[in-house]
This record gives structure tokens, sequence and C-alpha cells, in this order.
């Protein structure tokens, strides 16, 4: 995730810009810059770091400019510095681009340009876009733009200057958002509507594969083609608070919803057509990946949950031994480790004390460590020795959501592939997981389609004080997080059990007060964990079960279910969380409690 704005009008640009982007801060603060048209040229500031540097170093400059375009940086291709920051300049400098999103296809674009003499200037994707506009200069603007939409594969929102036509600001969108302004003799570029808000009301919401001719006399929106293309304006009437959350009541409910993009996002140029699992950033190819004799996997709290489902799949395809540790105690029980070992340490901050001691100590005695963040070039992220980015874009609720589940795929990815370099897994097997994974966005938004349904559920609870989710096999993970997501936001006791192991004492806990939520995805262990159920039905407790589609067993069995999209039983955590979060969501908010702030927590934990 990354912001942009860009105003074409009558007032100095940088009034508009730089306001705008600290609105857009929560889509990224790593680096922000802007780019104005003075005269026949285009000039820029930029800076590594929050707008508040950018706004330092602007210091009463570019007060006359009346076209501009600006960004607020969320890395994902260069680390965060002043040479990567955006906007990226094209050709000589006669072309500015500012880009949300991560163009796939971007190495042999760039092979492609750097034959053809363009000289580039940072470690991004963006980068080549400014170029290939530049390479298209005989070309009205507009056309250059859709030209480059055709060629560049990825999600994309962008908009562009270029110094032949003042005055015109030109904007693309596939993938990523991208919402127009149209003011009084000025018109507005954004990713939100907060940025723009003040401004107008007057928003036109632009569609993927649309480009837009944005001047101070309106907007213009055609297909690829160059077609007008009907894009009414819409008045919003919204006040700033409700549009930095998209309409939604929280920045909990906001993320829970934006998962599919997560997902989508996280997995964009990892899955080759072929059916192969493509993870550039890991020198583990081949021999590499057949050195390691086991596995471990480290992390807290919901990252730890997240490991959980790591065990399963990394042991299930590579059939490496994989051990998952909390992260505080790891290096206090002396484990095993030498140069034969992968430590896999996950950290949606990358700045969790004890993941960061625990990487460090897997490193010290002679481990390989892959990191798994959503920061990049957060502590754990330089100190790995190789990183596996999430890209679910920052996360202001402090109860994680959206980057859980990107985590989630990213370790899935990373089996696969350790399993595909290891040869334990078949060329087939592969194709037809890979297959299932890309499913995993369209039937997640399926589930959010139907959230009303847990909201209803949730009602029922509101004064229920004891919980027990259980789950077996890999739907441990899922168990495990639903109960954290409950304790943690709505203040009720909500303990995690393997579904087996609580007739070995929690058991004696179970009575008509206590709701069992019970995970129970289709699969090897559906019947054993079934049996469970019965086992606390028979002790009076009321059963929520998770199940699949078309699991009538186990709706006979329920007091309430909940459906799910069928997937393959590894994958189905990344479905079966969905409902859980809305539930502890529904339950908090019943309750009346700040779901974003929850009490006596905090989003990053840097002390041990
Ligand atoms: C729960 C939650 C925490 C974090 C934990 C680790 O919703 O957010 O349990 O998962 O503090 O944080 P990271 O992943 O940043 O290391």
């Amino acid at each position: 995730m990354c912001g942009i704005v860009g105003y074409v009008g009558p007032r100095p640009a940088r009034d508009i810009i730089v306001p705008g982007l600290e609105r857009l801060e929560y889509r990224g603060y790593d680096s922000a810059g802007i780019a104005v048209l003075e005269g026949d040229h285009i000039v820029t500031e930029r800076r590594a770091g929050r707008i508040e540097a950018l706004k330092g170093a602007l210091n009463g400059r570019f007060t006359d400019a009346t076209t501009g375009i600006g960004h607020t940086r969320w890395a994902t291709h260069g680390p965060p510095t002043e040479r990567n920051a955006h906007p990226h300049l094209g050709g000589k400098g006669e072309v500015a681009v500012v880009h949300n999103g991560i163009i796939e296809n971007h190495a042999s674009l760039r092979a492609e340009l750097v034959a053809e003499g363009f000289e580039f200037r940072s470690d991004t994707d963006t980068e080549v876009l400014a170029h290939l506009v530049a390479a298209l200069d005989d070309r009205p603007l507009a056309e250059a733009v859709r030209e480059v939409m055709r060629r560049a594969e990825g999600a994309l929102a962008v908009a562009v200057m270029r110094t032949d036509e003042p005055g015109v600001i030109v904007a693309a969108r596939r993938g990523s958002p991208l919402v127009l302004g149209v003011g009084d003799g000025e018109a507005f570029v954004a990713s939100d509507m907060p940025a723009i808000l003040e401004h107008t009301r007057e928003m036109v919401v632009v569609d993927d594969d649309c480009v837009a001719i944005v001047t101070a006399d309106g907007v213009i929106v055609t297909d690829l083609d160059g077609a007008v293309v009907d894009a009414p304006s819409r008045t919003v009437d919204w006040d700033l608070e409700a549009a930095e959350k998209g309409g939604f009541d929280d920045f909990m409910l906001k993320e829970i919803h934006e998962q599919p993009t997560a997902i989508r996002d996280t997995l964009r140029g990892r899955l080759d057509p072929a059916g192969r699992v493509v993870l550039d950033e890991l020198p583990l190819g081949g021999r590499a990946a057949r050195s390691f004799d086991k596995v471990f996997v480290v992390a807290c709290g919901t990252s730890y949950h997240a490991a959980m489902m790591a065990k399963y799949a990394i042991e299930r395809w590579t059939r490496l031994p994989v051990e998952i540790d909390i992260a505080s105690e790891f290096r206090y029980r002396d484990p095993v480790l030498d140069e034969h070992t992968l430590v896999v340490g996950i950290s949606q901050s990358g700045e969790t004390a004890d993941t960061l001691a625990a990487t460090r100590y897997a490193k010290a005695q002679g481990a390989f460590v892959v990191a798994v963040t959503n920061v990049v070039d957060s502590s754990i992220a330089r100190d790995a020795d190789a990183v596996l980015y999430t890209r679910s874009g920052p996360e202001i609720g402090v109860a994680a959501t959206k980057t859980f589940i990107a985590q989630l795929v990213v370790l899935q990815l990373l089996a696969l592939f350790l399993a595909q370099e290891r040869g334990s897994i078949s060329a087939g097997r592969i194709v037809g997981l890979v297959e299932a994974i890309d499913k995993l966005p369209g039937q997640v938004e399926e589930i959010l389609g139907r959230a009303n349904e847990f909201e209803a559920l949730a009602e029922k609870w509101q004064d229920v004080n004891d919980f027990f989710f259980l789950g077996r096999g890999v739907s441990c993970a899922t168990a495990a997080e639903g109960a954290l997501k409950l304790k943690e936001i709505s203040y009720a006791r909500a303990e995690y059990y393997p579904a087996g192991e609580m007739k070995h004492g929690p058991i004696a806990l179970i009575d008509d007060e206590v709701v069992v939520v019970g995970v129970i995805p289709q699969g090897d262990l559906h019947a054993k964990a079934l049996a469970n159920m019965e086992e606390m039905r028979a002790r009076d407790a009321s059963t929520l079960l998770v199940l699949t589609d078309g699991d009538t067993e186990g709706q006979e069995l329920a007091d309430h279910s909940i459906l799910l999209p069928r997937t393959e039983e590894l994958l189905s955590p990344v479905l079966g969380v969905v409902p859980l979060q809305l539930l502890s969501y529904w339950i908090a908010k019943g309750r009346g409690l700040d779901v974003d702030k929850p009490r006596n927590l905090a989003k990053t934990v840097t002390v041990e």
C-alpha cells in the first residue's frame, strides 16, 4: 500500500498535496515526495521517513506551481530510502510518476529499457513506468499511459505528469484504488477520499483498466483503447474520520475487509502460470533447500498461530521435522541448532523484541534465518539471511487481522517452495495446491459478503464470558487465533485447546454457560473432531461449528454453524479465521469496547 495525491488548478499544488499525503499516512510512511511543474520543467523533493521530513525540506519552496503529484510510500521493491522515494522521473526528467502497487514484470521491462539506453536511478519497480512513458514521447500523454497500462502486469494506480502537457495529470488504475475529485476550476487525484475531502465532495471512483485525463476543466475517463467511458461523479457525505476508515466504523473492520487484497498482493508474482512457486527473494533453490535437516519456526501471539499452521504445511510437504516455539522461550531452552537448521522468524511489525532475540540467537548458532514480516527494512528483515514480505499495507487496529492472513499465505508458499526445491512433492500436486491458493482471495471475499450472518450470531453471546475454541490438526491454528482475537478485544475468557485434549482435564470446565467453538473443516480428522463435539454437547455446552459447505453431519450436531467454501485442508485456516475475527469484532462492539485499541495492549511489543 502507498498513497498518491495529485492536483491541477489555480492554487499552489503543494498546499493540497502535502496535507493530502498526511491523510494517507495510514497507507504507508516509509518515505514521501512531491513533483510539481515549474515553467517547462519538473522539480521534485523527496525524503526518507514520514511526511514531516518532506515538509521540513520544502520549507517555503514550490509555492508558485499549480500542477503536481505526491506520494507516501510503503516500501515493497527497494529499501525505504530517499533514492527509492517517489515521484520517479522518466527519460531526462521530462516525466514524473507516482505509483501504488506492484509491477510483476518490472525485471523484464527494466532490462529492455536499459538496453534502449535508459538510466535507472532507483531500485523500485515503479521507475520502469516513468521510463516507459518517456520512451513514448511521440504520443499524447494519455495514449502513452494507456500503452504502459497494456504492457505492465500487476497492480497499479498511477498519476503521471509530462513537461510538454502542462496542466494535465494522467491517472490510471488496475487493482489499486484511485479516486478523482472534481472541484470548481480544479481537479484532484488520490488513492483514497480523505486526502481530498476537505476540497471537494464530488468524487469519481475510477474502475480497473481505465485512464483518466485530469485538468482544471474536469476529468475525462477512457478505457485502454481510448474510448470515453461513463464515469459519473457522486457526492460523498462522509465526515473525514469515517472516510479515513473507508466508511467502516473502525480500522479493525476495515482491515478485515482488506484481507482479499492483502492475499492478492502477497501472492503477486509468486505463482507462475505453470503452477510453480517463485520466491526469488530466497537464495534457497535446489541444493540449498536440500541442505536442511530440520526447521524451527519462532514467533509471538498471532504470529505464533501462523507458525502453528506452518508446522503442518512444512512437515507435510517437505518431510522435514518442524518445531515451533514461542519466541520468548526459544533461546532459554538451549535448542539444538547448526548450519543445517532453517529458522523462520515471523513478526508482522518486524520489531518484536522476543522474536528478534530468538532469530539473532539462531543466527549466532549458525542457522539460516528467514524472516516473515510486513515491514520492509524492519529490524528482523535487516538481521535475517533472507526475508519473505507479506504485503498487507500498514495495520492500524492493534489486533492483527490482515497481516495474519497474509502470513498464512506466505508460509504456505514457503512450505511449497521448499518442497518443490527438495523434490519432496510431485509437480502435479503443487499445481493443484497453487490453484487452491489462487482461489483464496475470492473465497475470503465470499465469506466477507456474509458478514451480517456473524453479526447476528455474535448478538446471542453478548453476555457469555466462557468460550472454548477447539480444533484438531491444522485447525488448532485457527482455533488458537479465534480465541486470542476474542479475548483481546472483548475481554471474554476464551481458551484454545486441541479438541482431543479436552477429556484430559479442561472438560471439567464445560457446563451450560460455556460456548464451544469447534473449527472442523472437511479433512482427515473430521470424524474424530465431531466426536469431540459430542462430548461437549453431552456436558450441555452450546456449540458453534465452523464447517465446510455441504457438511450436513456437522450441521446436525451444532447449535449454530458457519459453512465455508471448500479448499485444501492445510489452507483451511485462511478461510476459517475470517468468521472468527468477525465474531470477536461484533461481540466486542456489542459490549461497547474500543476494538482498535484494546486495553493493556500495544501494536508493537519492543520489550522482552
Ligand atoms: C494479536 C497481536 C499480537 C501480535 C504479537 C506479535 O492480535 O497482534 O499477539 O501478534 O505481539 O507481534 P509481531 O507479529 O509484530 O511480532
